[in-house]
Order: C-alpha cells, then structure tokens, then sequence
C-alpha cells in the first residue's frame, strides 16, 4: 500500500517567528491524527529547519528541505550538504523544483547528483519533474517526463520504491491558480509509474508516492487524490494558511479512510 503524502513546500516564506508559531499551531490541530499510511511534511527554509523541527517535536509531522548540494562538501559557499541535513535528523530535501531549474538552470544530471548525495544518507529525495505550457501545447508533455525522469535516474539503484518520492508538477500550474485537471493530472501520473515499472519492475513502481503540486487547494484536492496514480500533493501557496493545509491533510486521512 502506497502513503499518502500531503507536504507544505513553503518557498522563500515565513521568518523565525512565523516558522515557529505555525508549526506549532499545526502540531496541536494535528495532534490527533492516527492515520497509518498518511505523511505530513513541511518544507521550510534551510536556516529555519532547526526552529521547524524543535516546534514540531513529539508531532508527527516531519521537516523537508527545498534543496541540497550535489557536492559531499568543500569550498562551495552558501551551500548546504546532505549530511548536514542528516545531522539535523532533516527526513526529506526536495529537489529539481521548477523554480531552481528556471532560475538557477539546475539540469537533470544536477538533481541526480543531488538524488544520489540524499539517498546516501537515507533522505528521501522529492524529486520534481513537469512540462511547461509551450511544451504541453506542442504535445511533448510525455517526451519531456520521460527525458527528465532518464536523466534523474541515470545511474540511480532503488530498494524499495519507499525511499524517494515523485512530485508531478506541471510548470503552468506552479503558482498560477491554474490547476490541472484531475484527468490531466492522472494521465502523467500514470505514464510516470509506467516509466518506473520499466526502469525498476512492478513492485518499486507500485510502492513509490506521486505527487501532484500546481495550484493545489483544499477545493480541488479530493478531486485529485482520488485519482488512481495520485498520492497526495505537493502545495505551495495553499500550505502556508494553516486552515487550508489542515483541511488537506483531513482531505488525505479519508481518501485512505476510502480505500486509497
Ligand atoms: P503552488 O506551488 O501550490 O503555489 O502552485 C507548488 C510548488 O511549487 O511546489
């Protein structure tokens, strides 16, 4: 049975203050949450991770970072490496988000380097791949997550399919208030766990958690995760108010609670 994952990718928002206090308020809203199956994750800052994580303690919700360095360590300043964020207990670091591929032309090779350095001291690796709109309108959306996925995965073994996770994130829906449909959504879903069942057999691919980020809100987010390939969402701006990042969270306990 695969998780749900419902993660706050928070961006370059929330000081100090902010962190702790919203951490806090989602630990005790959360308290009660039993859910088998169902991950919680915010993703804030690399400078606020310790404040994320002090406030979080005792909940089960757990820390992500946005990024990582490909490099193990050395004279590569303002960066940040996986066993730092090892030492700091740090579960997950997403990497490959549009956002550091369009403005810190991050390639495929780049995040499978940076797959790799996580992977090497167990910390899943949110890996995220998706078109742009020029791309979806000349019909490449499919040959670009293939391209993507080859090239992140180049070289990269997986045990278990538990330990990295996608998130499908069409670059148009990013921010824009344009979500995909739930049909658009479930067809890239399923051609990416297709692509895994090639590159790793049916049981990796059945394991791993695909997400789906891009406008995602409590409005449309039952609609989305109760597509078959639809493990959960990756949200932005919807996750940085509490109300609506606790309602998706709930979104997520009763699709498991439906059978998903
Ligand atoms: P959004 O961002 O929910 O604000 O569209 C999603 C993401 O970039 O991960």
């Amino acid at each position: 049975m695969r998780d749900i994952i419902i993660a706050g990718n928070w961006k370059m928002n929330k000081d100090a203050l902010q962190t702790a206090e919203f951490c806090r308020e989602l630990k005790s809203r959360l308290s009660d949450v039993k859910a088998e199956h169902l991950r919680v994750i915010v993703a804030p800052a690399f400078v606020l991770l310790p404040v994320a994580k002090g406030a979080l303690e005792g909940s089960r919700i757990e820390v992500s970072a946005q990024d990582v360095s490909s490099q193990a360590q050395g004279a590569f300043t303002g960066e940040v490496s996986a066993q730092m964020l090892a030492s700091l207990q740090v579960a997950y670091a997403i990497v490959g988000h549009s956002e550091r591929r369009q403005y810190h032309a991050e390639s495929n090779e780049l995040v499978r380097d940076k797959v790799q350095m996580l992977l090497q001291h167990q910390i899943t690796p949110i890996m995220c791949i998706g078109e742009t709109l020029a791309e979806r309108e000349a019909g490449e959306t499919e040959a670009v997550l293939e391209s993507q996925l080859a090239g992140c995965f180049d070289g990269i073994e997986l045990q278990t399919g538990k330990e990295l996770v996608i998130a499908y994130e069409p670059v148009w829906a990013i921010g824009t208030g344009k979500t995909a449909t739930s049909d658009q959504a479930q067809q890239a879903h399923a051609f990416i766990r297709n692509w895994l069942r090639g590159r790793f057999g049916a049981e990796i691919a059945a394991n791993m958690s695909i997400l789906y980020g891009g406008s995602m809100k409590p409005e449309n987010c039952e609609e989305l995760i109760s597509q078959a390939d639809i493990d959960g969402g990756l949200i932005g701006g919807a996750s940085l108010k509490a109300d609506d990042f606790v309602a998706m969270v709930h979104t997520g306990i009763s699709a498991l609670s439906k059978g998903k």
